[in-house]
């Protein structure tokens, strides 16, 4: 049987794509080096701890389980983060992926779905963001996505490998059975800070600005669902199994909510207070971010199902108050 080597299956959006796989019958194998991931989330019984860039390791595993195909998820993501240790970020993002997808190439694996991001854009030029909008990211962590998407595009030129980039909005959500959700540490994410908050593990909700070019003052932004991103992942790989060319796509809704929209929702939803305190703007954050979805739709087939905000917020509040139980 050939499998699906899965990197970074131990994460969030990881541990989602894993399941959907299993779920489609695939056999699933998880690289993940545990250091932001957890052990719990993995569902596959075959997983290694290890690191994307030991080319002896990836040798051993697409031999031992005939990998044919890869998921590379395994990364650093926090754009806070990455603007204080830039180095850091494109040493683990950029640096270890070429060596990653060179030990794939060497070792025949023709076929990779990539985790990209919308900070890829940058200050966006146009909304909704088209793919071939200017790509000028205000960060290194966008930057260290970039990087790998050019090189993916090499790698074809010169390998022939098939690649498809997705290039995530917000990722947001749990799974429906509320196993597994987002669970960041430090959490820096607004839809689980703002859950936490509604459970009173956080006194108040800082708003960071509310001065933005948008209808209320605060920043919007595309969200879409785990569940939704875990389908973009098998469409993409059905995708380049069937010969689809390479390339990069938005995967978001079409659809933008202000932070206030979901701390208002948030509150129709929990049922519960959620106090909020006027912050500073955050440094690197766009007043819009929205995925222009006509290109993943008529590609992959792909819409997102599960993103409303009712879904979306439900299944993240299941997931978060079942934790504090
Ligand atoms: N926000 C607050 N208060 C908080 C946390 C967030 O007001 O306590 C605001 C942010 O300023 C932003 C919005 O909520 O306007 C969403 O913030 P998140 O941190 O949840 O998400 P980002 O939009 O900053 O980042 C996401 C992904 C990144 C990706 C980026 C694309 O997490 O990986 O989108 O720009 F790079």
């Amino acid at each position: 049987m050939t499998a699906i080597l899965v990197t970074g299956g131990a994460g969030y959006i990881g541990s989602h794509t894993v399941r959907h796989l299993m779920e489609q019958g695939h056999e699933v194998v998880v690289l993940d080096n545990l250091q932001t991931g957890h052990r719990g989330a993995v569902l596959t019984p075959h997983f290694y701890e290890g690191d994307i860039s030991d080319a002896a390791l990836i040798t051993e595993i697409v031999k031992k389980h005939r990998i044919t195909a890869a998921v590379h998820f395994a990364a650093l993501s926090l754009v806070g983060e990455s603007m204080k240790f830039p180095t850091k970020y494109l040493e683990a993002n950029t640096v270890k992926s070429q060596l990653f997808v060179h030990a794939l190439v060497d070792n025949g694996v023709k076929q990779l779905v990539f985790s990209s991001t919308a900070a890829v854009y940058g200050l966006p030029t146009q909304v909704p963001i088209p793919e071939d909008s200017p790509t000028h990211p205000i960060n290194p962590y966008g930057l260290s996505k970039l990087f790998i998407e050019q090189y993916l595009q090499m790698m074809d030129t010169l390998h022939g490998l098939k690649w498809v980039a997705l290039r995530y909005f917000n990722a947001a959500g749990a799974s429906e059975d509320a196993r597994i959700g987002e669970a960041h540490d430090p959490e820096t994410h607004l839809i689980p800070l703002v859950l936490q908050t509604a459970l009173g593990q956080r006194e108040s909700l800082s708003i960071f600005g509310n001065d933005y070019n948008t209808p209320d003052g605060t920043c919007v932004r595309d969200y879409i669902h785990v569940r939704d991103l875990a389908d973009a992942h098998a469409r993409a790989l059905q995708a380049l199994e069937n010969g689809k060319p390479s390339g990069s796509y938005n995967v978001g809704t079409g659809q933008g909510y202000s932070v206030l929209e979901i701390v208002e929702a948030a509150r129709r939803i929990t049922g519960r207070e959620i106090p909020t305190i006027l912050a500073p703007r955050r440094e690197g954050d766009p007043d819009v971010l929205v995925a222009q979805v006509d290109k993943i739709a008529a590609d992959l087939g792909f819409t997102a199902k599960h993103s409303d905000l009712e879904t979306l917020i439900t299944s993240a509040w299941n997931w978060h108050s079942q934790l504090s139980c």
